[in-house]
């Protein structure tokens, strides 16, 4: 089954975020989604041909989870924007940052470091599916170094493409917007 590109445009008008952004990033976006089918049907026609041995197939093979992260990675990024109020202090995932950081304030402190670090990558607040703890991880790669089998709450996306047609170096005021827009509702329905 083939993926399809979601519609993003409502993000369209966000404090911070201007249009010339948001579209770059949609138009990145889709490459991701055609990429991922494109890579699934070369693969599945190989496997048809009896090529499996080839070094393409290989090649393929490794490549999928850059295209099919690069896709689901901006799902949850975008999907966790467009919110208008802040989170709520006596909800669920407000209790879990207080248990796993100390409070929440010290929890947006680490996850807004992560993002200041130096390179390109994402932030992700994870909740480790086994102990229900949450921890704050950067990735590099879209493909590489995600805890296994824990769930993404938040993701930011700090690529430069996700900031510099705005704010060119100025990352942590990028961050400062992201934090303006998160759409918190979305982030604890993932817990
Ligand atoms: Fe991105």
């Amino acid at each position: 089954m083939a993926y399809t590109a979601k519609d993003y445009s409502k993000l369209i008008g966000m404090e911070g975020f201007s249009q010339a952004l948001l579209n770059n990033h949609f138009t990145l976006y889709q490459g991701y989604v055609t990429n991922t089918n494109k890579v699934t049907d070369i693969l599945a026609g190989m496997m048809k041909e009896g090529k499996t041995g080839a070094p393409e197939y290989a090649e393929l093979k490794r490549r999928f989870g850059w295209e099919f992260n690069g896709m689901r990675l901006h799902d949850y990024y975008f999907e966790n924007l467009g919110g208008k109020a802040p989170l709520n202090k006596g909800g669920a995932l407000a209790k879990k940052l207080a248990a796993s950081f100390g409070s929440y304030e010290d929890w947006e402190k680490d996850f807004k470091a992560t993002g200041a670090m130096r390179g390109i990558g994402w932030v992700i607040l994870y909740e480790d599916i086994m102990t229900g703890s949450l921890f704050n991880v950067w990735v590099n790669e879209h493909d590489a170094g995600h805890p296994a089998g824990c769930r993404p709450i938040l993701i930011m996306d700090v690529f430069e493409h996700a900031y510099m047609v705005d704010y060119g170096l100025k990352k942590a005021d990028y961050i400062t917007a992201f934090f303006k827009n998160i759409n918190w509702p979305a982030a604890e329905a993932r817990l």
